[in-house]
């Protein structure tokens, strides 16, 4: 794949991970771009350096386009090995270019590669000039590790936003427009909820940071570039990190023989009639970042599960350290379930979730075996109690 130009004089030159489904965590079902850009005027930078793996295909793009070893300036946004892995390479091919990264991030990439490299830390706000353009480098922790920071082209109103906006997304368009807004903001969702909505402060604190920039292109290190209509991805960003809930549910559940699994249908319909929409997943069948990707924006969560020894079904028990991603312990939960003697899964779901500080409905259901038309009554009066409940406490 040939280098793509997204402005004048500025190329992306990354790399597109066609195999990758598991990023740390975050399934990646359509693979992933690791992007990179050259800004090319009287003097040359690189902005960010892919993965390891992709130093080969890296290099071959600048090549296409200048002599790798004529860059002045290496810029590392971020250092994680998904943004620094090609640097040993880079560097080699470049032995007169100056690696600049925020403070933070020179300690980083001293401390993960011990390479020897020159380079510089750059102030909060501190530009460069190649020429005709230049680069503003603003910190913005925390998006997604300490050290982030963003680049701005002001002559060519173009953001280098790093991991901020960014979206899995594997393919050889290179723009939004290309793609759908509509289908690349399915992607920026899920990436968004699993990576970015812990920090949520630190994006809203660079969302500020950006209003006095002038912005007409989005250059995320991850997917598409965005361009001509930002909207669409700023206003949900901005909804999203303000936590602003919807009037929904998410019932996260397993089900053995199908007890806890026959109370789901009724529960949603009480859920409904209490005012809140709802999705149901299985732990069983369902990826955990697909659950969170739904649940992040939910006013209620409910945990069901069968009892298994005594306790949790281990599925469900495993999902709830995933439930911390967001780190938004505001919302509300409600614990059911089933069981066929003894019971104590849901009695453990509620000791657990309220010793990591969950807001959880006092009143719980746990019915024996399989339900029958009084049960599923009971489910459906528990839904609409509970979306009351979480309506009349929440946000
Ligand atoms: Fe794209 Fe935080 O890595």
């Amino acid at each position: 794949m040939a280098p793509v130009k997204i402005n004048e004089g500025i190329y992306w030159v990354g790399e597109v991970d066609w195999d990758i489904r598991d990023f740390h965590g975050l399934t990646t079902s359509v693979g992933s771009t690791y992007n990179s850009y050259l800004v090319v005027d009287e003097k040359t930078a690189l902005i960010d350096a892919v993965s390891k793996g992709g130093s080969t295909m890296l290099l071959r793009r600048i090549s296409e386009i200048i002599d790798p070893s004529s860059i002045d300036y290496v810029i590392s946004n971020h250092a994680e090995p998904d943004h620094s892995g090609a640097l040993n390479s880079v560097m080699e091919a470049a032995p007169g270019a100056r690696l600049l990264a925020s403070k933070n991030g020179i300690r980083r990439l001293d401390d993960m590669y011990h390479a020897g490299w020159e380079m510089k830390a750059v102030d909060d706000g501190e530009e460069i000039f190649l020429g005709r353009k230049s680069l503003q480098f603003h910190n913005a922790p925390l998006l997604h590790w300490p050290e982030t920071m963003f680049t701005y082209c002001p002559e060519a109103r173009t953001i280098f936003s790093c991991d901020l906006f960014g979206a899995h997304i594997a393919g050889t368009s290179r723009f939004v427009d290309r793609l759908g807004a509509a289908y690349v903001l399915q992607h920026t969702r899920k990436y968004y909820a699993f990576l970015m909505a812990s920090f949520r402060t630190s994006v809203l604190s660079a969302m500020k940071k950006m209003e006095p920039l002038e912005i007409d292109i989005i250059a995320p290190s991850h997917g598409p570039v965005w361009r001509d209509d930002l909207s669409p991805l700023l206003d949900s960003y901005e909804e999203w990190a303000n936590l602003n809930l919807l009037p929904k549910a998410t019932i996260v559940y397993g089900t053995m023989w199908g007890g806890t699994g026959s109370m789901v249908d009724a529960v949603a319909d009480g859920l409904k009639e209490g005012g809140l929409d709802c999705t149901a997943w299985n732990v069983v069948s369902t990826d955990p970042s697909d659950i969170i990707a739904d649940l992040f924006d939910s006013s209620l969560v409910l945990i069901a599960s069968p009892t298994f020894v005594s306790g949790i079904f281990p599925p469900v028990e495993a999902f709830i350290p995933f439930l911390r991603v967001p780190r938004d312990k505001s919302k509300k939960v409600a614990c059911f379930g089933s069981y066929g003697w003894g019971g104590g899964a849901v009695r453990r779901l509620v000791e657990i979730l309220k010793a990591e500080g969950y807001d959880v409905m006092d009143e719980q259901l746990a019915q024996q075996f399989f339900p029958g038309n009084e049960e599923l009554k009971e489910c459906y009066e528990f839904g609409r109690g509970a979306a009351e409940w979480a309506l009349s406490t929440g946000k």
